[in-house]
C-alpha cells in the first residue's frame, strides 16, 4: 500500500483446482486419486474441475473465499473460471441429474451457474468478482469484471455489455513465453518478442466506453520458471512495454523505446 500497489488474489475455480482436489478428493466427480500437476498436459486429460452439484464444494469455497477476503484489502477477488473442462461433468450422473433439477440446459450454463454462486459468496464478504473471459460463456454474472486472455475479443464483448474489462492477451502479454532467440533459450509453448508486446494494440475499439477498460496485465505463469533469477529474466524488459501501454497516451515510438530500455540493462 505504501507503494500504491494493490494485490488481488486469484483462487481459480471450477477448473485448475487439482491442488484442492488432491487434498479433498470428495470435491471432484471421479473420486481420484489426484496428484498435483507439475505443469504437464491437463485439458480434457486429467480431472481438475470441482463438482458444481456438490453442496460441499460451495461450503469449502465459502470458507476459502471468506479467509482470503479477510487477508486482502482489495475490493476484488479473481475467481478464475478459465479452461474448465466439461468432460467430467458430462460423464457424471449426479451432475446431469442436478442440471435437470435446476433446469440448466448444458455444461456451459452450469459453469455460469457456478460462477454466479461464487459471485454471491464474494458479495457476502463485500468483494467484487473478476474472472477470465470464459465467464462470458453461458451468461455473464451481473457484476463481474472480465479479464481477457484469449486475445481481446472477450474484453470487447464484455465492454459491449457495459462491463469492466482488463486486457491480458496471450501471447503478447504472457511473460512466461519465449522472448529471446529460441536457439539459446529454454523452449516454451509460445513466443512474444519485445517488439510484439510493445506493438500490441490493447485498446478498446473507439466506439466503446473507454472508462470500462480498468487496465492491462502481464502474466508470469511459473510452470516453466524454475527460480527467481529466471522470473526476473522473463519479466523484463517486456513489462516495460506493458506498463507503458497502460500508463501513457498510447503513442508508440519503437526506436525511442529501445533507447530507454537499454538504459536499464546495467
Ligand atoms: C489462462 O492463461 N488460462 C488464463
Amino acid at each position: 500500500a505504501d507503494r500504491h500497489v494493490e494485490i488481488i488474489p486469484e483462487i481459480d475455480v471450477p477448473g485448475h483446482s487439482l491442488a484442492l482436489l488432491t487434498a479433498y478428493p470428495e470435491l471432484g466427480t471421479t473420486g481420484g486419486p489426484f496428484q498435483v500437476n507439475p505443469g504437464s498436459q491437463f485439458f480434457n486429460v486429467i480431472e481438475n474441475t470441482v463438482d458444481p452439484s456438490n453442496p460441499k464444494t460451495y461450503d469449502m469455497l465459502d470458507k476459502i473465499l471468506k479467509e482470503v477476503a479477510s487477508l486482502f484489502p482489495s475490493p476484488y477477488i479473481h475467481i478464475g473460471g478459465d479452461e474448465a473442462t466439461k468432460k467430467f461433468w458430462k460423464e457424471d450422473e449426479n451432475i446431469q441429474d442436478f442440471m435437470k433439477t435446476n433446469k440448466i440446459k448444458n455444461e456451459t450454463e452450469l459453469q455460469s451457474y457456478f460462477i454466479k454462486r461464487m459471485e454471491s459468496i464474494l458479495h457476502k464478504y463485500d468483494k467484487k468478482l473478476i474472472g477470465w473471459d470464459e465467464i462470458l460463456e453461458g451468461g455473464l454474472a451481473e457484476s463481474a469484471t472480465v479479464m481477457s486472455w484469449r486475445g481481446k475479443s472477450g474484453g470487447i464483448e464484455a465492454a459491449k455489455k457495459g462491463r469492466q474489462v482488463i486486457m491480458s492477451p496471450a501471447p503478447e502479454y504472457y511473460l512466461d513465453v519465449l522472448q529471446g532467440d529460441p536457439s539459446i533459450e529454454p523452449a516454451t509453448y509460445s513466443m512474444s518478442r519485445l517488439s510484439d508486446t510493445y506493438h500490441y494494440d490493447s485498446t478498446l475499439p473507439a466506439e466503446l466506453d473507454q472508462s470500462l477498460l480498468l487496465g492491462l496485465q502481464g502474466n508470469l505463469w511459473t510452470e516453466e520458471v524454475p527460480n527467481q533469477r529466471h522470473a526476473q529474466y522473463m519479466t523484463w524488459p517486456r513489462a516495460f512495454a506493458i506498463s507503458e501501454a497502460a500508463w501513457s497516451s498510447g503513442e508508440k515510438d519503437w526506436d525511442e523505446f529501445v533507447e530507454r530500455v537499454e538504459v536499464h540493462f546495467k
